[in-house]
């Protein structure tokens, strides 16, 4: 017997069942997902349920944050399973998913620009991606209203992006932000590993190997931000068959370091690279994040 309330795929649905739950004194809590469902989106969905008692999950693959090389056609889809899988967690009221055609009604022309937080780090390499994801958020919490939203620090840059969003654009929702939830051998979780053939799943741990060499520096004392990046991109260069950027940079304004600056108290390292034909991006926050989110002191951990 499911326990999730509701699937349903039309907009003015989402809106009012969410207006009809805040008139009910309840907080809406709202997860965006792509699908593909994984721990990660499932511990987002346990976050919101800690901060609200209405929870909406969207599964929408939104085409507008792809390339035109990028995988939308083959990106993985399976709602049965997706809904199966929330609903085992009996923490979901809704589920949201949308055709294309109604989150980009006929003559759809309206995009919302991000600033210069998507000109670092994955912005470059991937042109129109934060202007996708910036125009469908926005609809997304036009849709959902007022709530609670959380993302994953996985995309670490998107994750500051809609923060700034909600800021500049008054939005009615509060960003939650939630760790990266990784596998026990250190690798982040991701819709994307799903396209690893075994042997580039082993090779794909450098990244996460790499995070932790140079978070073990730091927390040995290293500020150098050219010595964190270089123990970081020798771990990455050694496994990927190409290396998009190993980058130190500002947490909060993503604009990178000087490999000759000493970094403060706090700095992003962030990593974007491909593992046979799967772009793969993981990040730690040195001075936040603790080594135990690589597994370390974990008899697991293969580091
Ligand atoms: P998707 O890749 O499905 O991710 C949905 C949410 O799950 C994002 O907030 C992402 O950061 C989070 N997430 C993914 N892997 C995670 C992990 N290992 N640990 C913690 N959180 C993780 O991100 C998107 O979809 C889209 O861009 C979206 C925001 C839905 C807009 O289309």
């Amino acid at each position: 017997m499911p326990l999730i309330q509701r699937v349903v795929a039309m907009p003015a649905e989402v809106r009012a069942a969410c207006d009809a739950a805040r008139a009910r004194g309840l907080l809406v809590g709202f997860v965006p997902t792509m699908g593909a469902l994984h721990e990660g989106h499932l511990a987002l969905v346990r976050k919101a349920r800690q901060n609200a008692n209405f929870i909406v999950v969207s599964i929408f693959v939104n085409p507008t944050q792809f390339g035109p090389n990028e995988d939308f056609i083959k990106y993985p889809r399976n709602l049965d399973v997706d809904i199966d899988r929330l609903s085992d967690l009996a923490d979901v009221d809704l589920v949201f998913a949308p055709e294309v055609s109604s989150m980009y009604l006929a003559g759809d022309e309206t995009r919302v620009t991000v600033g210069a937080l998507a000109s670092h780090l994955c912005g470059p390499l991937r042109p129109g991606h934060f202007e996708g994801v910036a125009t469908v958020v926005t609809k997304l919490f036009g849709v959902v209203g007022p709530c609670t939203a959380v993302f994953g620090k996985k995309d670490y840059q998107q994750l500051a992006i809609v923060r700034r969003i909600a800021r500049d654009l008054f939005l009615p929702v509060t960003i939650v932000g939630h760790p990266i939830i990784r596998d026990p051998d250190g690798l982040a979780v991701s819709s994307r590993n799903a396209y690893l053939l075994p042997q580039e799943r082993v090779r794909a741990l450098g990244l996460s190997r790499g995070l932790l060499l140079a978070s073990r520096a730091f927390a040995s004392g290293e500020r150098n931000a050219g010595v964190l990046r270089g123990l970081a991109l020798a771990a990455v260069a050694a496994v990927a068959t190409s290396v998009d950027y190993v980058t130190v940079a500002d947490a909060e304004s993503l604009v990178p370091f000087d490999d000759a600056a000493a970094i403060g108290a706090r700095a992003v390292l962030a990593i974007a690279c491909r593992i046979g034909q799967t772009r793969l991006i993981d990040n730690v926050v040195l001075g936040e994040d603790d080594l135990h989110a690589f597994g370390e002191d974990d008899s697991h951990a293969q580091f």
